[in-house]
């Protein structure tokens, strides 16, 4: 289907030029409930998607092209376990990591509840016996640090989650996070570790990626100069996530312990999978488990919620109608919770990865704009960063404030004046500040024009209770719906990722080129060659 050429896209066209030049302070004037009507909840989640450029029409109309486009369907169908990543034949159903064990699920001949469960149990078990110190290294000594060595959807979720639930984790205990093939990254997160009380976590779902594979090799090597052949030692220290059981156990560790996943949790969704180990050891089972029930609050209320209620679907037509008929390009996400420093970059691969397309389900090419650059820092350092081009800048870049009610550290006023700012931000953004208004301060006529705000800028806020594992775990959820409403309404395959193929290959077929004694002969660009040369030079080959 080409969805602008439905007579839902039209209406959407006609409605937006009708529409598009007015400003949120005219409507917050005309409606005096906007502030409180346009807003929501899921679970735990209130969230204000009042500041957006749309009425009750736009809102009417974007439901009806996520209709038209089959959104209703694709939830159930995505639900059941159907096979909606197309170009991998293959179910999505990141949902029934996190769904209770009550709920019975079976696909393609496989008990899905029973098989993820298990697998929960198994975490369980294990991140307990490290935890209390059961589980030992080769020398005997009790494990202090668990290193996790994985790249993208591999790393990126526990990485994010661990700083996010810091506060719930056992501070005797630290995770580290490995993912860069940069040598610097091994070298610099385990320079202060000692081998004998360090287990490695080793995280790939192919178990075939060039980076984890080579970080893994170096850590064995690592813990083998520091702890000596012990016997079992490779044992006691290494422990894998992978769907790859051959490869983990050619790379040779036990495969009693190694921890499963299937082919239908795509890698930017298999946070809730196994790949979660180095989080649940660094939190425990039970606060990890309240992580999951978080996720599965808010799956089910996008699988319950009514189109126009339902709070991800809501929020991915948003970002379409930015997206493609006010031609943003960029999304900001902005908590302002230090704790979430890295949920920018976790949001990342998320959106990028999953939308980042230029081609149909069909095989024809799109006819939209897809996808958005997701970019953010926690608030306040954006503030006095890159708030400037947010509210006075040529382009439109729809934003997310998450915030928080009650802080995990009370300190005197700070987490007011955190969250003052946070609020503040959002009413400059969407009501600026008129030439009238800066001239009624006492401006400078030269200077009016350079301190008016043109306002009008969009925002959704999302304010949670608090930081807790169950409102990381609804935050996520929230996110990975809102791209998958995005990626239906697109009619694009939001759970593949073959454009990274070509650079993994090219980069394997390269290598030797910069390791080899001899000059190489090289079957490359002129502009490849001549950086590999000039490479060589510096490396002294
Ligand atoms: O290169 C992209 C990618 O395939 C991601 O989708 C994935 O999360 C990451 O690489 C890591 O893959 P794996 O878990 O198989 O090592």
């Amino acid at each position: 289907m080409d969805i602008t050429a439905t007579d839902e896209w039209a209406a959407l066209s006609d409605h937006h030029r009708e529409v598009a030049s007015r400003t949120l302070r005219e409507l917050f004037a005309e409606d005096a409930g906007r502030g409180t009507r346009l807003t929501g909840t899921a679970g735990d989640l209130y969230v204000d998607w009042s500041k957006h450029r749309v009425t009750d029409e736009t809102v009417q109309l974007l439901v009806a092209l996520a209709e038209k486009a089959g959104l209703p369907a694709q939830i159930k169908a995505m639900f059941a376990g159907s096979h909606i990543n197309v170009t991998e034949d293959r179910a999505v159903l990141h949902t029934a990591l996190r769904a209770p064990a009550s709920v019975p699920l079976t696909v393609d001949g496989q008990d899905v509840t029973a098989d993820v469960h298990a697998v929960l149990d198994k975490m369980g078990d294990f991140a307990d016996r490290v935890r209390s110190g059961e589980w030992r290294g080769a020398t005997g000594e009790r494990i202090t640090a668990v290193v996790n060595i994985g790249i993208g959807g591999s790393d990126l979720g526990p990485a994010m989650a661990y700083l996010a639930l810091a506060d719930y984790s056992d501070r005797g205990l630290t995770a580290r996070f490995v993912s860069n093939i940069d040598p610097t990254d091994f070298a610099e997160k385990t320079r202060d570790l000692d081998p004998a009380t360090t287990l490695f976590v080793v995280c790939s779902k192919t178990f075939t990626t060039l980076e984890t594979l080579t970080n893994a090799t170096v850590a064995r090597d690592w813990l083998l100069a520091g702890v000596g052949e012990v016997e079992g030692a490779v044992a006691k220290h290494f422990v894998a996530v992978s769907t790859n059981a051959d490869a983990v156990a050619e790379f040779g560790i036990d495969t009693d312990n190694m921890f499963g996943f299937w082919d239908w949790v795509g890698g930017r969704y298999s946070f809730t999978s196994a790949v979660g180990l180095s989080l649940m050891v660094a939190i425990g089972r039970e606060h990890y488990g309240e992580m999951l029930a978080g996720f599965h609050t808010v799956d089910e209320h996008f699988r319950t919620t009514p189109l126009a209620e339902n709070l991800p679907v809501l929020q991915g037509l948003l970002n379409v109608w930015y997206t493609d008929f006010f031609g943003a390009q960029t999304h900001a996400v902005l908590p302002y919770s230090q704790y979430l420093s890295r949920l920018p970059a976790y949001l990342q691969q998320l959106t990028m990865e999953s939308n980042g397309k230029t081609v149909q389900f069909d095989g024809e090419p799109v006819t939209t704009s897809t996808g958005e650059v997701y970019w953010g820092e926690p608030g306040t350092n954006g503030q006095h960063a890159f708030h400037q081009l947010l509210h006075q800048g040529t382009s439109l870049i729809p934003a997310d404030f998450i915030g928080f009610g009650e802080p995990n550290h009370d300190i005197g006023e700070m987490h007011d004046l955190l969250m003052a700012n946070m609020f503040a931000q959002s009413s400059a953004l969407a009501f600026g500040k008129t030439a009238e208004e800066v001239a009624a301060d006492g401006t400078p006529a030269a200077v009016v024009p350079h301190k008016v705000m043109p306002g009008n800028r969009p925002s959704t806020t999302i304010l949670a209770p608090k930081l807790t594992p169950s409102t990381l775990g609804q935050l996520i959820a929230f996110y990975e719906h809102t791209v998958f409403v995005e990626g239906v309404v697109w009619q694009i395959d939001s759970f593949d990722q073959w454009g990274v193929e070509l650079g993994k290959v090219m980069a394997r077929e390269l290598a030797p080129a910069l390791t080899s004694e001899t000059a190489p002969e090289m079957d490359a660009d002129a502009s490849t060659v001549a950086l590999v040369q000039h490479y060589r030079r510096l490396r002294g080959r």
